[in-house]
C-alpha cells in the first residue's frame, strides 16, 4: 500500500481535522449544537467529492479523547447528531460504495449508538470507492498505549518475543492497522497543532492549516487544496522526490 502512495502524486489518503464548529455558531449566535449539525452537512458534502477526486480513503475526527470535558448537553447533542446521520446516510453510502469504519474506544458510548455504528459498519462493508473512518472517542495516545498493551498480551502468550517488536509490529495493533498512512491532513479554523490525532500514522504526513470555520468550509476548498498537493516535495527522509 505504501509503494502505491508513494508513487503517486495525488493524496489517496486525506484525513479532517473539522474544527471551528462552536466559533461558528458563536458568530451567528446560536447554541453550538447549531454549528455541529452545519459541521456534519459539509462533511456530508466533503465525502460526496471525494471519489471524483480520487481519494480513497478520508478519515475524520469526529470526537476526542478530550471531548468529554465539554459540557454533557454539547456530548449529547454530538452523539445524537452520529445517531441521526448513522441513520440517514446509509442508503447514500451503500449506493455509492463508501465503507464506513469507526476508530477509538467505542465502548463508552450508549449501547443503542453503538448497535448503530455497527449496523452502519456492516452493512457499508466492502464498499470500494471510497473508506471513510470516523474516529470516535479516538485518541493518538490512547490508540498508542493500547496497541504497547495488546502486544505485551501477545509476548506473555507466546505469539510473538520481544525481539520481534518493530514498527511493523506496533502499526499492526494500532486501530488503523488496515489504513495507509495519512498523505494529507487538514485542519480548519485557525489553530496549527495535531491534538492528539493520528500521532504514529502521521510522521510523513503534509498539513494543510486554514482559517476557514469547518461548516465554512466548501468542496471548493477542498478541491483548491489538493490541487496544490502535487507541488508538494514529498521525501519521506530521503534527500529527493520519490
Ligand atoms: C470541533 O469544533 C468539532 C468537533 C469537536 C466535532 C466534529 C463533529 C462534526 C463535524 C459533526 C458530527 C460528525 C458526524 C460524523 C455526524 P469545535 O466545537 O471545537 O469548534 P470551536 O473550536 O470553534 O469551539
Amino acid at each position: 500500500m505504501r509503494e502505491e502512495y508513494q508513487a503517486s502524486t495525488y493524496p489517496l489518503h486525506v484525513a479532517l481535522i473539522m474544527d471551528g464548529n462552536g466559533r461558528w455558531a458563536s458568530q451567528k449566535r446560536r447554541p453550538r449544537f447549531h454549528g455541529h449539525q452545519a459541521g456534519a452537512e459539509t462533511l456530508r458534502r466533503i465525502v460526496t467529492v471525494c471519489p471524483s477526486l480520487d481519494i480513497r480513503y478520508l478519515t475524520v475526527f469526529a470526537f476526542s479523547t478530550e471531548n468529554w470535558r465539554r459540557e454533557p448537553e454539547e456530548v449529547s447533542g454530538l452523539m445524537s447528531l452520529m445517531h441521526l446521520y448513522s441513520n440517514s446516510m446509509i442508503k447514500e453510502l451503500k449506493e455509492n460504495s463508501v465503507e464506513v469504519v469507526f476508530i477509538g474506544d467505542l465502548t463508552s458510548l450508549d449501547r443503542s449508538l453503538r448497535e448503530k455504528l455497527d449496523t452502519l459498519e456492516q452493512e457499508t462493508a466492502g464498499g470500494k470507492i471510497l473508506t471513510l473512518t470516523v474516529a470516535i472517542n479516538y485518541g493518538g495516545r490512547a490508540e498508542l498505549t493500547q496497541a504497547v498493551k495488546d502486544i505485551a498480551v501477545g509476548i506473555r502468550e507466546g505469539k510473538f518475543s520481544i525481539d520481534e517488536i518493530n514498527e511493523s509490529l506496533l502499526q499492526r495493533h494500532l486501530m488503523t492497522a488496515d489504513l495507509p498512512d495519512p498523505d494529507l491532513i487538514i485542519r480548519t479554523a485557525g489553530d496549527v497543532r495535531i491534538s492528539n490525532f493520528l500521532l504514529w500514522q502521521s510522521a510523513y504526513t503534509e498539513f494543510e492549516f486554514v482559517d476557514t470555520l469547518w461548516p465554512d468550509f466548501t468542496p471548493q476548498d477542498f478541491k483548491s487544496i489538493l490541487a496544490r498537493y502535487p507541488a508538494r516535495s514529498r521525501r519521506f527522509g530521503a534527500n529527493s522526490r520519490v
